[in-house]
């Protein structure tokens, strides 16, 4: 069965992220991908998570302690768009994930937006190692998401090919405008 844009995210972070490994999770949520990427980084890497949830980083603090991984992530509860305060220019990054949308179950109205969305992006592609990974799932079905879609479709097609792989994947057949996945690979 071909895999779901989420499932791919992890089968696409899980090719690289070898422990050791500085990794970001810019839309913490409920820690499903902080909690994924902790495992793969193991207790001699980091994972700088991030939210402006209050709630996010208590669920994705409870489940790192549950599953005895919270030595490996910095959880921040500030803005994607503040990574460039949090993380030095040096730092050396091999993967970041976003989840782009409202967290389902809570408020429909915090929503991610192109402007921050965009400032993380440029922020982590400085810091990101040859080879690493940027991932973006884009939930659009929201009020604003296609506005998100388009500036996140915009940047990736404009990086020039020289530096940067990038893919999109999509099922383009199915109904309720399942999410789309970007990868952005550094050469
Ligand atoms: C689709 S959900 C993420 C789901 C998450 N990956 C998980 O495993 O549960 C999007 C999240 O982005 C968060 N968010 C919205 N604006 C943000 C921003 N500027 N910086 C960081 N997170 C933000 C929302 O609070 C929400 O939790």
């Amino acid at each position: 069965m071909l895999q779901t844009a989420l499932h791919f995210s992890h089968t696409l972070l899980r090719e690289i992220v070898q422990p050791a490994d500085q990794v970001i999770d810019a839309t913490m949520g409920n820690g499903n991908d902080t909690a994924f990427l902790a495992e793969l980084v193991g207790k001699l890497g980091k994972v700088y998570a991030f939210d402006v949830q209050a709630a996010a980083i208590q669920n994705t603090e409870k489940r790192l302690q549950e599953n005895q991984l919270s030595e490996q992530a910095l959880l921040f509860h500030q803005g994607h768009e503040t990574i460039a305060e949090i993380i030095s220019p040096e730092t050396p990054i091999k993967a970041a994930v976003f989840n782009l949308g409202y967290l389902p179950k809570s408020d429909k109205e915090i929503i991610t937006m192109p402007d921050t969305t965009r400032t993380a992006i440029e922020a982590i592609l400085e810091r990101l190692v040859v080879k690493g990974r940027i991932i973006l799932v884009v939930y659009y079905g929201h009020e604003g998401g296609e506005q998100e879609l388009t500036m996140v479709k915009n940047f990736c097609k404009a990086l020039p090919q020289r530096q940067f792989n990038v893919l999109s994947y999509q099922f383009v057949n199915q109904a309720n405008q399942p999410p789309i996945l970007y990868c952005i690979e550094k050469k």
